[in-house]
């Protein structure tokens, strides 16, 4: 079933209440990523985390509401990553409470309505060796695998992850 929904542009400080409250939604996921769950430095980093090679500001960092305006979900953006023309989604992540109702398609619909209207050529993304519901979603809708990463650890976890790439 796919629901309405927006994607609406947060800020850090004011919105840092609501950012939390959708980690500890996704709070399965935090601790399959880092082995413990949210804290406030994982909604910091959501905020501040970004590659080097990319300024702050080339990171969209976005709530997803349903037609009713309630939070369903979270999106990071990096634009302009890893290539000029790419856009690198960092983080997609739907509240647990509302997974399989069509939200995470209707985001990624809109992720790439918003990157092709910017004229980008490629959408990539990592996702965790282990998570293999998110690998079914991303390869259903036209991820592709481009490599797998060597590990690499957060919090007392140490992934193998898979870079993805889907053309525009
Ligand atoms: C992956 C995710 C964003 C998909 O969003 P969604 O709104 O559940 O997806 P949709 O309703 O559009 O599609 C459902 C499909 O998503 C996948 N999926 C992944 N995890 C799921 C979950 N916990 N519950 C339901 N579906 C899930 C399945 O492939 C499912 O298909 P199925 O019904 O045939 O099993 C969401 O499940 C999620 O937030 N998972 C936890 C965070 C995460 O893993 N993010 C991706 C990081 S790379």
């Amino acid at each position: 079933m796919n629901k309405d929904l927006e994607l609406i542009g947060l800020t850090q400080g004011k919105d840092t209440g609501k950012v939390r409250a959708m980690f500890d939604a996704c709070r399965d996921y935090v601790e399959l990523e880092t082995g413990h769950p949210p804290t406030n430095e994982t909604v910091t980093e959501f905020f501040e985390d970004h590659p080097p090679t990319i300024s702050r500001s080339a990171t969209l960092s976005l709530i997803v509401v349903d037609q009713r305006g309630v939070p369903v979900g979270l999106v990071e953006i990096l634009r302009g990553y890893p290539d000029p023309m790419d856009w690198y989604i960092g983080f997609l992540g739907i509240d647990r409470e509302r997974r399989g109702e069509g939200f995470g398609k209707r985001a990624l619909d809109r992720i790439v309505e918003k990157a092709r209207g910017a004229r980008m050529e490629r959408l990539l993304l990592c996702v965790l060796e282990e998570n293999l519901r998110a690998q079914a979603f991303w390869h259903r809708e036209g991820f592709e695998l481009r490599k797998r990463t060597p590990p690499w650890t957060a919090g007392s976890k140490t992934h193998i992850r898979h870079e993805l790439v889907r053309q525009l």
